[in-house]
């Protein structure tokens, strides 16, 4: 019989506020100069770190820790929150994409049967982010639907590329356009009319996230629907050349441009009639587009000319919203989230963020509250129209503030915080800005422990994934690997480190410590950990607590 109730701890008290630290990009790896946690002050988390076996240790937070398809597979914030707040490890979009295309029922879905049906007399337009960075969508699954929707009939496609060169490096968009060139040759040689109609780059075209610059959209849609852009070429290798040697943009940053034919006219504006897909099986950068191309009443831009078209998504990429209604693949069914069973069990809970990580990742993919009396979230809003290296203490210090005030007010038994700056500003590339960034967020750890002293509480120190400890590509014997010129490559996206977790305050009882028969303890077993920490026992199906209490 089901029960919402958390049986209590055997031994340990409820009622003492915990904090819950999320460092975001925070991986634990060798000291070297790309070490940017290493090369920069971090007298909080070194101190932690002592603590170790006991109050430090390391957990997994890539590959199948995390419900990725495979070990080579990076972590990222989504499926290390997903892990972090659910308790148990869910098969990820990547990996439900993967078997739906493996097995071919994607083309026998709901989903795919919608939009099959535009493609008698309608385009089918793919639109997504062009890599094998495997975070947010990757190449191979864009191929395998490519291939199949033709096979089941579609006559015209044309695909609106996003340039990556952050989940993978720099530079990489070239040949990842060119390998795409092909396939849609490919296409064509089958008598199918397909190829790259827009593009631009992740981070200034489209991928915006958690609403924070509706302008991102806005280019993305003028350049796929509208078939406006700036800049105009007949052939998407040569725009993102050009594009890149003339505007000096790198990857994620490539201005919008559109595919013209002879005639200067775009080839692939989206039309009454046809079908629409983002490819993108990661949530949190799609929902703003998936607003703009599904709803009806939208305010947020002028959309200037709204096509009737039949919409799908990779995925559904907010199960609150039901948004999109129609998608190709079922999202990974994350329920039973720790936040839910805490608040049904009284706990009253405090997140604050500069983006949705401990809120909507945190519970599943939902963006609203479980119980409005017992929850707040605040939402500091980011630095806009600037790179983050640019100020990389983003608002580490804010964020710090209000869980400090939280924790002091005496209002919440969970304070939960994510803490950007390891992870924002090591995809910049920008080694002496991350340093910056690895001390700022250490100072705001240490804000937040002090109030944890002062209140009597308890504190867990994590982080969702690696970035900033390791900013260099390596070889396999873990040498940086040297391009053609001879010269470093610097590594804008995530690694596969372990990361850390603490505990600690003077709120801990002081027999806890740190198990050591948990079998490669990943970010899933922080969940149980934490209830343990408030006071109750996990429900039986979540990955075990980290934690033991013995007598002293
Ligand atoms: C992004 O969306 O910024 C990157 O692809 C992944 O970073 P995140 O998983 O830390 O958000
Ligand atoms: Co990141």
């Amino acid at each position: 019989d089901f029960s919402w109730t958390l049986p209590d701890h055997p031994k340990l008290p409820k009622g003492k506020p915990v904090a819950v630290v999320v460092l975001d990009g925070w991986g634990e790896a060798d000291a070297d100069q790309y070490n940017c946690i290493h090369v920069a002050e971090t007298p909080t988390m070194d101190s932690l770190k002592k603590g170790a076996p006991e109050k430090w240790k390391l957990v997994k937070a890539h590959g199948t820790a995390v419900g990725l398809p495979s070990d080579d597979d990076m972590g990222n914030s989504e499926v290390g929150h997903n892990a972090l707040g659910a308790g148990r490890i869910f098969a990820q979009g990547a990996k439900l994409v993967d078997t739906a295309l493996a097995s071919g029922k994607i083309f026998e879905g709901e989903g795919f049967k919608y939009i099959k049906e535009s493609f008698d007399q309608g385009t089918l337009h793919l639109i997504g982010l062009l890599s094998d960075g495997g975070v947010h969508s990757r190449l191979d699954q864009l191929q395998l639907l490519l291939n199949g929707a033709s096979a089941n009939g579609a006559k015209k496609i044309r695909v609106h590329i996003l340039t990556d060169g952050r989940d993978v490096l720099d530079g990489t968009s070239v040949g990842f356009v060119e390998t795409l060139e092909n396939d849609l040759s490919q296409l064509c040689a089958k008598g199918i009319d397909a190829c790259i109609a827009s593009g631009g780059g992740r981070m200034y075209v489209t991928m915006d996230r958690y609403e924070n610059d509706w302008d991102v959209v806005k280019r993305g849609w003028d350049a796929q629907v509208l078939g406006e852009a700036p800049h105009k070429f007949q052939n998407a290798v040569e725009a993102v050349k050009t594009l890149r040697s003339e505007t000096k943009a790198n990857d994620q940053y490539l201005p919008p441009f559109v595919i013209v034919d002879d005639s200067d006219k775009a080839v692939g504006p989206i039309l009454d009639g046809d079908a629409v897909v983002t490819f993108n099986f990661r949530a949190d950068r799609m929902v703003m587009i998936a607003k703009a191309l599904e709803y009806e009443d939208f305010d947020k831009f002028d959309r200037v000319r709204v096509p009737k078209i039949r919409y799908a998504g990779m995925l559904q990429y907010d199960g609150e919203l039901k948004l999109p209604s129609h998608y190709l693949v079922s999202p990974p069914e994350i329920e039973r989230t720790s936040g839910e069973y805490l608040v049904k069990n009284g706990i009253r809970t405090f997140a604050c963020r500069q983006f949705g990580h401990v809120t909507f990742f945190w519970n599943g993919n939902r963006s609203g509250y479980f119980d409005e009396t017992k929850e707040e979230y605040v939402e500091i809003p980011s630095d806009s129209g600037i790179t983050f290296n640019v100020k990389p203490k983003m608002k580490a210090l804010e964020i710090a503030e209000k869980a400090r005030d939280a924790i002091l007010s005496g209002k919440f038994d969970q304070v939960r915080v994510n803490l950007p700056n390891g992870d924002m500003v090591g995809h910049t590339g920008d080694i002496e800005a991350t340093v910056v960034a690895c001390k700022a967020a250490d100072e705001a750890v240490k804000m937040i422990l002090d109030a944890i002293e002062q209140v009597g509480g308890i504190y867990l120190v994590t982080a969702d994934h690696g970035n900033a400890e390791d900013m260099v590509k390596r070889n396999k014997s873990g040498q940086p690997q040297l391009d053609k010129k001879g010269e470093i490559q610097i590594l804008t996206s995530h690694t596969l480190q372990p990361v850390p977790v603490a505990i600690g305050g003077p709120g801990l009882h002081s027999g806890v410590r740190f198990r050591n028969d948990v079998q490669t303890p990943g970010l899933a077993n922080v969940a149980a950990t934490v209830m343990n920490l408030h006071g109750f026992e996990a429900p039986a199906d979540y990955e075990p607590t980290l934690i033991e209490v013995v007598d002293k």
